[in-house]
C-alpha cells in the first residue's frame, strides 16, 4: 500500500510535541509491515539544515507562490519537502515567531501543505505515482482532504486528530486565496461559525477520522471536549467513521536499556542504573541527594491543557508537609506559569528543580531518573510521557482523561492484589484530587517492597508501534 502522511512536524527533524514523535515512528512501523509509507512536510529552515541535498521532484506556481517539491530520505523513510523559502525559511518554531505570535501568513503556509499533500497523493511525483491513502494529521494538514474533494480525486483519506483544541481558524475572506471553491464555505464543508476551519475541513472531507486513544474518541463526541465539533463527530461515530487508535512508543528512541542520554542504562531485571540516573537528576538540580525521597518529574508544554496550575497549588501544600517529596520540571510555555515554577524552586531549593526550555536530552534524563511522572492534564488526546514513564519504571500519576485513562491502572487494594496496578489516577482537575493521588503515591513509595512489583508491572507493559500500525492497516483496508 502506498501511504502518504501529511504533517507539520516529524521527530527528530522538527518537533514541538507528541505529533512529531508519532510521525517519527508510525511511518517506520508501516514500512515494517511492508507498506510504502512516505511523508510530506515543509522544508523549514531547520529541516533544510539537516537535509540540505533534497532532490527536485516538481515545481509549481500555486496560490502560495512558486514552490518546489523535493525528495530526501531520512533513515530510509522517503520525505517530500515543500521548498518555499518565502513561507518556511524562518528560525525556530514552525507556527509562531520568537514573541509567541502566530505567523500572519499561517493560512497560506499550511494551505500549501494541504495542497501539496493532495497534489502528491494524486501523482505529482511521476515516479511514485498516486497514493492509496492520504493520511493527514491535525489542522495544519486539514485542507488536504478538501483539495482531494474539490478536484474530484478518488484518493482515500484519513484525518487524525492529535489535539482538537488547535483548529486553524481563519477569516472567511481567505477561502478564495487558498484555491478552494466557495461552495465549500458551508456548514457541510469548511465553514465554522462564519470562519474557515482547517480542522473542520479535515474532519468533514476525510473518508475516516481517527484520534489517538479510544477514550478521547469517545470524549470528543460531546462538549466541551469536542471544542464545538460534537455534532459532526457524533455523526461520524454513528456512521462508523470515527475511531481511536492508541499511539505507541518508539523503542529506538525511548528504551532504558540503550538510552545514550542516561547516566546509566537499566533493565527490568537490573535496576541499579536507575539509582544512578536519579542521583544525576538530583545533582543537576541541586536537590537533596536522598535515595529515600520520591522524585516526581514532569516534562511538558506549560499550557492550560496540562494542568500545571493546579499542580502548582498542590505542590505548595504537599512539599512542606512531606520532606521526602521532590519535584523536577522540564517545561516551557505560558510565561506566568514558567515564573511561578521558578519561584517554587526558589522557595524549596532542596526539594524542587525547574528547567525552563526545551531539551530533548534532559527529557530522557528526567524520565529515566524519576520515581513518578506527573501528568495532570485537563484533557489529553493520548499523551506520550506516561508511556515513556511506564517503560522507564517511572510510575505515572495522571488525571483520568483521554489516553491517560486508557494507559494507566490505578493503584488500590484490588489492583495491588491482582497485580495490575501501574500508576496513580485521580478524577477532578483540582489541587485537592491531585494531592490525594500524591498521598497515595507517597504511601506506596514508603513501602519499597510494595513499590517494586508495581514498577515491574509498569515496565512490562507493551505499547509498541506495531499494534497501532496494524490498527491503521485495518482502517485503510476498510476504505480501499
Ligand atoms: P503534547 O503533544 O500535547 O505536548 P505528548 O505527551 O503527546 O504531549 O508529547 C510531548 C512530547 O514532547 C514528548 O516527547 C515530551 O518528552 C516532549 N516534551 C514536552 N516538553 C518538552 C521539553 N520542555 N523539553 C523536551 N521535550 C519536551
Ligand atoms: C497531541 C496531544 C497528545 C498526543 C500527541 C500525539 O499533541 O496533546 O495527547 O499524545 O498529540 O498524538
Amino acid at each position: 500500500m502506498k501511504i502518504l502522511h501529511a504533517t507539520s512536524e516529524l521527530y527528530p527533524l522538527i518537533k514541538t510535541g507528541g505529533l512529531a514523535d508519532v510521525l517519527g515512528s508510525l511511518p517506520f512501523a508501516q514500512k515494517a509491515l511492508g507498506h510504502d509509507a512516505r511523508a510530506v512536510l515543509p522544508y523549514y529552515r531547520h529541516v533544510r539544515d539537516l537535509l540540505p541535498d533534497a532532490a527536485l521532484v516538481a515545481e509549481r506556481d500555486t496560490f502560495g507562490g512558486h514552490i518546489a517539491v523535493r525528495y530526501a530520505e531520512y533513515n530510509g523513510l522517503g520525505l517530500y519537502l515543500i521548498d518555499a523559502p518565502h513561507l518556511y525559511d524562518r528560525p525556530g518554531n514552525p507556527y509562531h515567531n520568537e514573541h509567541y505570535f502566530d505567523y500572519a501568513d499561517n493560512v497560506i503556509r499550511f494551505a500549501v501543505l494541504g495542497w501539496t499533500a493532495a497534489a502528491l497523493a494524486t501523482g505529482l511525483d511521476e515516479v511514485w505515482g498516486k497514493a492509496d491513502i492520504l493520511h493527514a494529521h491535525d489542522w495544519q494538514a486539514g485542507l488536504a482532504p478538501a483539495y482531494l474533494n474539490a478536484w474530484n480525486a478518488y484518493i482515500k483519506s484519513v484525518f487524525t486528530i492529535h489535539n482538537i483544541a488547535y483548529q486553524g481558524i481563519f477569516q472567511s475572506k481567505h477561502l478564495g486565496e487558498v484555491g478552494l471553491p466557495w461552495e465549500m464555505f458551508h456548514v457541510d464543508g469548511v465553514e465554522f461559525h462564519g470562519q474557515i476551519s482547517f480542522l473542520k475541513a479535515g474532519l468533514f472531507y476525510a473518508d475516516h477520522i481517527t484520534t489517538v486513544s479510544p477514550t478521547y474518541a469517545d470524549e470528543i463526541t460531546r462538549e466541551p471536549a469536542a471544542n464545538g465539533m460534537s455534532g459532526l463527530l457524533y455523526t461520524r461515530k454513528q456512521e462508523g467513521r470515527l475511531s481511536g487508535v492508541l499511539n505507541g512508543v518508539d523503542d529506538k528512541v525511548w528504551n532504558p536499556q540503550t538510552d545514550a542520554a542516561l547516566a546509566k542504562t537499566f533493565h527490568p531485571k537490573a535496576m541499579q542504573g536507575k539509582k544512578a540516573d536519579k542521583k544525576a537528576v538530583q545533582a543537576f538540580f541541586g536537590l537533596n541527594d536522598d535515595d529515600k525521597a520520591m522524585l516526581t518529574v514532569m516534562v511538558s508544554r506549560l499550557t492550560p491543557q496540562k494542568g500545571a496550575d493546579f499542580l502548582l497549588e498542590s505542590l505548595h501544600e504537599k512539599l512542606p508537609a512531606n520532606p521526602d517529596l521532590q519535584f523536577a520540571l522540564l517545561g516551557s510555555g505560558a510565561p506566568e506559569m514558567e515564573q511561578a515554577f521558578v519561584r517554587l524552586a526558589e522557595q524549596y531549593p532542596q526539594q524542587v528543580g525547574v528547567y525552563i526550555g526545551y531539551n530533548e536530552e534532559l527529557a530522557h534524563q528526567l524520565i529515566g531518573g524519576g520515581d513518578v511522572i506527573v501528568i495532570p492534564s485537563r484533557f489529553e488526546p493520548c499523551g506520550l510521557t506516561q508511556l515513556y514513564g511506564l517503560k522507564y519504571g517511572t510510575l505515572p500519576l495522571v488525571r483520568r482523561t483521554g489516553g491517560l485513562a486508557d494507559t494507566v491502572v490505578q493503584t488500590d487494594e484490588e489492583t495491588l492484589k491482582n497485580k495490575t496496578a501501574t500508576g496513580f489516577v485521580f478524577d477532578e482537575p483540582t489541587a485537592g484530587a491531585l494531592g490525594g493521588a500524591l498521598e497515595n503515591a507517597l504511601s506506596l513509595w514508603r513501602k519499597p517492597r510494595a513499590w517494586s512489583p508495581v514498577r515491574q508491572h509498569a515496565m512490562a507493559q507493551d505499547f509498541g508501534w506495531h499494534k497501532a500500525a496494524e490498527s491503521y492497516d485495518a482502517c485503510y483496508r476498510s476504505l480501499l
